[in-house]
């Protein structure tokens, strides 16, 4: 066999794709892996992968290797003479048409079922909160949490009804939800139920109306669903409890998982599985409305309340946002009330810190492609009175 420099170039250019490709399945550190499921739906689907996976490699080993084999064994060789002509065996036929089909029934039979289990409707009292009393701290009783995922381009918000007063983009009730966006607090050891769908808010740069597609995915906890305009999807998910203590909450990562536009890549979101004590705690400060300022507060935090009348009055702020209990009343852009219970915003891409939310009121369009925050340009004694004023929204 020859070695032309043509031959050489082809094998090492298989050898680069094919390092590339197999490096490109490394990551040490994934945030996003399916193969490490961390609750009972993603463990449900993981039991049914590997089968399935298993029988495939049999498949694929076993039809590669004799295809490999007639290749060799029956190659043209010397003194060769073209074999006898027949139209066929039905043994062999019937042989593999009924072991595939019986193969392919089982995998359905499987699947179909499995599809039933993480799609249901899951049975069990609904979760709801009791305020704190004089006797007890604040928690929450029930077994299924109820929440509404809502995707917009391009975050998430989630609206948890029955729980607080917000306007739920939902199913467009006011005065029903706590509202959130980013970040998804559920209870470790309970069973989430989800009921997504996707659109723009009322008075939207884009346009008010049904959106565009965009697929929900947490891989630790769940299967994929898709957010569909002007229709409900529904999907399930449950973290484990152990190693959720008081105090020590567990964040999974989750993304928008469909083509929707400029920064789908930008469209993530985090679940943070805590302790129910945790969770009664976290909702409890959630209900509460923001601090209402006065006249008075110009003298002890004159900087935030500077950001509070810009917020409300000139930064154009008020017109997309909304912080209960003060004039804001925006239902465009995220529900801002307690803005810094969050780790994260502007979809998940950014750490929530002074400095970040400064790089963001700058230009929202160079931190994130797209953003349809479309603001004025601030100066930075705007930005750093807006930031003051964000600080205080706990
Ligand atoms: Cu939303 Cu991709």
């Amino acid at each position: 066999m020859s070695t032309s420099p043509t031959r050489r170039r082809r094998a090492l250019a298989l050898l680069v794709a094919t390092v590339a490709l197999a490096a490109t399945a490394c990551a040490a550190h994934a945030p996003q892996d399916s193969l490490k499921p961390k609750g009972p739906e993603s463990r449900y689907i993981d039991a049914r992968f590997f089968p399935v996976f298993w029988i495939a490699v049999v498949v694929f080993v076993g039809v590669v290797a004799a295809a490999l084999y007639c290749v060799v064994r029956f190659r043209e060789r010397e003194g060769y003479e073209a074999p006898r002509q027949i139209h066929g065996s039905l043994k062999l036929e019937i042989t593999w048409a009924i072991l595939p089909a019986i193969l392919m029934l089982g995998v359905g039979v499987f699947s179909v079922i499995g599809v039933f289990h993480l799609y249901r409707n899951p049975s069990g009292p609904r979760i709801t909160f009791q305020p704190a009393s004089a006797s007890a701290p604040a928690q929450v009783s029930g077994d299924v949490l109820e929440v509404h995922v809502i995707g917009h381009r391009w975050w998430w918000e989630f609206d948890y009804p029955n729980l607080g007063s917000g306007f739920d983009n939902l199913d467009q009730k006011p005065g029903e939800s706590l509202v959130t966006a980013g970040e998804l607090h559920i209870p470790a050891g309970k069973m989430v139920h989800l009921t997504i769908t996707s659109n723009e808010p009322i008075g939207s740069p884009e346009g008010t109306g049904p959106g565009v597609e965009h697929n929900f995915w947490v891989p630790s906890l769940a299967g994929k669903i898709y957010a569909v305009p002007g229709h409900l999807t529904h999907l399930n998910l449950e973290a484990d409890s152990k190693q959720i203590t008081d105090g020590h909450s567990i964040t999974y990562s989750g993304q928008c998982s469909e083509y929707c536009g400029l920064s789908h890549a930008n469209m993530r979101f985090k679940v943070v599985a805590q302790s129910p004590a945790d969770f009664a705690a976290w909702v409890a400060n959630q209900q509460g409305p923001a601090k209402a300022w006065s006249a008075a507060d110009q003298f002890s935090d004159p900087t935030a309340y500077a950001g509070y009348q810009l917020f409300n009055g000139g930064g154009g702020c008020a017109t997309c946002h909304m912080v209960t209990g003060t004039p804001a009343a925006g239902r465009v852009g995220p529900n801002l009330t307690h803005l810094q219970a969050r780790n994260v915003f502007a979809g998940a891409i950014f750490a929530l810190n002074d400095n970040n939310l400064r790089v963001w009121l700058r230009n929202p369009q160079a931190a994130k492609p797209g953003a349809n925050m479309r603001i004025r340009k601030l100066t930075e004694d705007e930005i750093t009175r807006l930031i003051a004023y964000l600080d205080t929204l706990k």
